[in-house]
């Protein structure tokens, strides 16, 4: 059930036999020559709903703006401060957990989300810790879809070091398999594979930890790093959305079910 769809009476009545909530997140900003801006809402909302649907769990309405000030030199990206997303997070967790959830399990699509929703999940707790709010403290867990070892299985099979870390093939695949006739073709001069990553990258700018706008575009002109986005296909996307709601229906009710 999707709370956007739902009366409060069916919410209310949903919550006398469930407390828990899932939570999509992601981002609008640039994917490279030929992915969606909004290819991190769009893939974290699918993942969300295929678990909502299977489980009959509820699913909040997406979080679709957050952290991407370094894709600001590409048009079209909208980004959040990383204190504004914490604000969002909070004020949208509390809301819900004042009229009794308590486990708030969010499915993400956008790495800068890793880092900012686990400090607001912080934080939150830190209001009952220290007493400014009573009661039972809810409960987040974050996880991000292509970490689901199904989904994570598929993509290292599939495209290995071309997954790369933004436009990944993994990610395009499942806005092709979502939107049909959403494919592009990418401009000549951005048809060739994007160099590899080097290690030393990889350590320093995981979980989307990039510098500003300007070096940010200076140093991947066509907004891919390190991911050769052409490798994707609709049919890889299927199998990835199933593979990670297959992951995420067995993750989530490891969360509600835990003590
Ligand atoms: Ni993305």
């Amino acid at each position: 059930m999707q709370l956007t769809h739902a009366t409060w009476g069916e919410v209310s009545a949903y919550l006398a036999r469930s407390q828990a909530i899932i939570v999509p997140i992601g981002s609008t900003e640039q994917h490279g020559p030929i992915g969606l801006m909004g290819t991190d809402a769009l893939t974290a909302e699918a993942v969300a709903h295929g678990i909502g649907e299977q489980t009959g769990a509820l699913v909040g309405p997406t979080l679709s703006l957050s952290v991407a000030q370094f894709n600001l030199g590409f048009p079209g990206t909208i980004s959040l401060r990383a204190t504004t997303l914490m604000a969002v997070i909070n004020d949208y967790v509390l809301s819900l957990q004042r009229q009794g959830f308590e486990r708030f399990y969010f499915v993400n699509g956008h790495g800068a989300n890793v880092s900012v929703a686990k400090a607001a999940f912080q934080d939150i707790y830190a209001q009952f810790s220290l007493g400014s709010l009573t009661g039972q403290a809810p409960r987040c867990r974050l996880r991000s879809w292509w970490d689901y070892p199904q989904a994570d299985a598929l993509r290292k099979a599939w495209y290995g070091a071309a997954e790369g870390m933004h436009a990944t093939p993994s990610e395009i695949a499942m806005t092709l398999h979502l939107l049909p006739g959403s494919a592009r073709q990418a401009p000549p001069e951005f048809l060739a594979a994007p160099a590899q990553l080097p290690a030393t990258f990889l350590r320093d700018h995981g979980g989307d930890n990039h510098w500003d706008a300007q070096t940010h575009r200076e140093a991947f002109p066509d907004g891919r790093v390190g991911s050769d986005s052409a490798l994707a296909t609709a049919e890889q996307g299927g199998q990835l959305l199933a593979a990670a709601i297959e992951g995420g229906c067995e993750d989530f009710a490891a969360f509600v079910t835990q003590a």
